[in-house]
């Protein structure tokens, strides 16, 4: 559904992704891990057009989506939910107007239905009733659920999340960890989930792809790369603390 080919950036002559090849199937949900730094929110925003790369292509579907001008992109972005690292809501808007900008934005969706929507969002991340609330009420793992809930307000076929448990305790974690599970496989979303938290890569990953210095270096079932041979892949998986007790 989405390719990357041979994906290249730098920032000021400092190479970030140094050929990056990346298949995210449809209808499962691939994990990028990769020490910090080391590029997943970059390559994130070269799937959604944020960034332009040196090289390489960027495939949705047929469409090479890299090379496409910014006022072709808007339809292709519609059709990718983006949960950002920070959760990014709108500080003067209440969760329910929120959820609706999407929809007011993309003319295709005007007119009425809007309450329903959101309402339906919010079922779905399990925050019914929230819609009057102000992102200043809710604690963090709220935020992230209503910001999870803004990016499905299109129906994205494809859902992209930078780090969606970072800074959640492991209780909070977990529920969002859920949350990624249940829009696979309720709404059949495809997923790219970028992490550094081992844990929750094992739990919501069909397929795992490690990241580092601007490369895959492996990719495959959690216990594929647990039981890797590759050095780097190793000590990210021993640093984490987690081998030991999986293999
Ligand atoms: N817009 C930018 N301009 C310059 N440097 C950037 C930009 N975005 C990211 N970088 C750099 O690229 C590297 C990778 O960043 P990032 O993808 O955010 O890492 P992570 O894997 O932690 O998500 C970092 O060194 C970061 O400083
Ligand atoms: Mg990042």
């Amino acid at each position: 559904m989405i390719r990357l080919r041979g994906l290249r950036k730098s920032f000021d002559g400092t190479p970030v992704l140094q050929g990056v090849d990346l298949d995210l199937p449809s209808g499962k949900t691939t994990v990028v891990v990769g020490p910090s730094g080391c590029g997943k929110s970059v390559m994130l925003k070269h799937i959604v057009g944020l960034l332009r790369p040196d090289s390489g292509e960027v495939w949705f579907h047929d469409t090479r989506i890299d090379t496409l001008p910014e006022r072709r992109l808007g339809p292709i972005r519609t059709r990718i939910g983006f949960l950002f690292q920070l959760s990014a809501l709108f500080d003067s808007l209440t969760v329910g107007e929120n959820l609706a900008f999407p929809l007011r934005e993309n003319r295709t969706h005007s007119g009425a239905g809007f309450e329903d929507r959101v309402r339906e969002a919010l079922e779905m991340v399990d925050m019914a009733g929230s819609e009057h609330k102000l992102p200043a009420e809710l604690s963090g793992g709220q935020k992230k659920r209503v910001a999870l809930a803004r990016a499905i307000m299109l129906e994205p076929e494809v859902v992209l999340y930078d780090e969606p448990t970072t800074g959640l305790d492991p209780e909070r974690a977990k529920g969002i960890d859920d949350l990624v599970i249940r829009l696979k496989d309720r709404l059949g979303v495809t997923g790219l989930v970028v992490t550094h938290d081992i844990v929750s890569a094992r739990r919501v990953a069909d397929r795992i792809v490690m990241l580092d210095r601007g490369r895959v270096i492996a990719q495959g079932s959690f216990e594929d790369l647990v039981r890797s041979d590759e050095p780097r892949v190793r000590s990210f998986f021993e640093a984490a603390g987690h081998a030991a007790s999986i293999s």
